[in-house]
């Protein structure tokens, strides 16, 4: 992807950040980034809270991206948004604001998933990175393992049957009483905490041995959650959770890292890629990017967006909607945000063949 791309600017408003990027042929001029502290106090995102936040906010993070990058809105070529997946209050902050500048500017408006702009994210780091490769897609709502065979072709391997494995990561760490997000909380814990204090379920690892079950590439959390929240609850009983917390950490963060690195192995043997690309927020864990290299020494490259990009932002918004401009065209003004948005260029295993 060397052919000159224009500059695009990229709005992120899925969640829980506000961001803005400017991305000038494949390079980021620019990233502001407003995380939304207000959730903080009710441990967890309060849709309704966020989408005011975005209102308040995305005018100032555009012009502090613009400022940035030392450009003016007359510069802007494009505007990249993300439609969806994800609250929709929030997401139609930033579908009705791109929109109306690109109205109003007369430039291109391009609708990008945001999955697919945590898959883009490794190529703002990695320029050469190119597929085939196995994705695996770690985030708040999502936990997708692809075989990208181009980009814009993907098959999807496995997914999560019911919690993403961000949201277990929050769900056991507002258990363990840490702060919302608390992906980073438990890291932290957990590098300090012993993790063979018990041996929590690894979900769907041992069952599914061949490639057509249907629990081969899936996953599931909330089992996983369950177990832990059982041990959460022994040992407050007992009177011991305080000096345990970081063993609790270091436990679950294993189980789900096995399961993690334990699923994407199998993709890696499934389809015969000599590569492996991280994306989205959980994929900034050391010890998860530490263990895939591990396990997949000899067998895999493993390749990941620096966390900047990796955590929710613009760039990766404009990176994806770059790439979507170019093979699509322009989303036409009709556009609309989606909860639910499909992954474009996705398809089924079954029809893989
Ligand atoms: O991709 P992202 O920024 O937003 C969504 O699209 O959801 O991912 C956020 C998720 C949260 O669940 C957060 O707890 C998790 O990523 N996360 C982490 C870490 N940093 C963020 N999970 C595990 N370890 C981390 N260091
Ligand atoms: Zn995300």
């Amino acid at each position: 992807m060397t052919r000159r791309e224009g500059i695009v600017l990229g709005l992120e408003t899925t969640c829980d950040e506000t961001s803005a990027a400017l991305l000038d042929g494949g390079e980021v001029r620019s990233l502001v980034i407003h995380s939304q502290d207000v959730h903080r106090l009710y441990g967890g995102v309060v849709p309704e809270l966020a989408a005011r936040e975005h209102l308040a906010r995305v005018d100032a993070v555009v012009d502090a991206a613009l400022d940035d990058a030392d450009l003016d809105v007359s510069d802007v070529e494009a505007v990249a948004v993300a439609a969806g997946p994800g609250l929709i209050g929030a997401l139609l902050v930033g579908v009705v604001w791109a929109k109306s500048f690109a109205f109003a500017r007369g430039v291109p408006t391009v609708a990008v998933h945001h999955m697919e702009a945590h898959l883009f994210a490794p190529l703002l780091d990695h320029p050469d990175l190119a597929p085939p490769f196995v994705a695996l897609l770690v985030s708040g709502g999502h936990t997708l393992l692809l075989h990208v065979e181009d980009w814009g072709r993907y098959v999807l391997l496995g997914e999560t049957r019911d919690d993403a494995a961000g949201e277990a990561f929050d769900k056991v760490a507002k258990l363990l009483g840490f702060p919302y997000p608390g992906g980073p909380e438990i890291e932290r814990a957990a590098g300090i905490g012993d993790p063979t204090g018990r041996r929590l379920p690894r979900p769907l690892l041992r069952g599914g041995t061949a490639e057509d079950d249907p629990d081969y590439f899936d996953f599931s959390f909330s089992g996983l959650k369950t177990a832990t929240a059982l041990w959460v609850d022994e040992l407050r009983a007992q009177g011991s959770l305080e000096g345990a917390r970081a063993d609790v950490a270091a436990a679950f963060q294993d189980a789900a890292i096995e399961t993690l690195v334990g699923k994407t192995e199998r993709a890696v043997e499934a389809t015969g890629v000599g590569l492996v690309s991280l994306g989205g927020g959980v994929s900034v864990n050391k010890a998860l990017r530490a263990r895939m290299r591990e396990r997949l020494e000899g067998k895999a490259g493993v390749v990941h967006a620096s966390p900047r990009y990796s955590l929710d932002n613009g760039a990766m918004i404009a990176r994806a909607g770059a790439f979507r401009l170019m093979v699509d065209g322009p989303s036409p003004l009709s556009t609309a945000a989606r909860a639910d948005l499909p992954f474009p260029g996705l398809r089924p295993r079954r029809s893989a063949a």
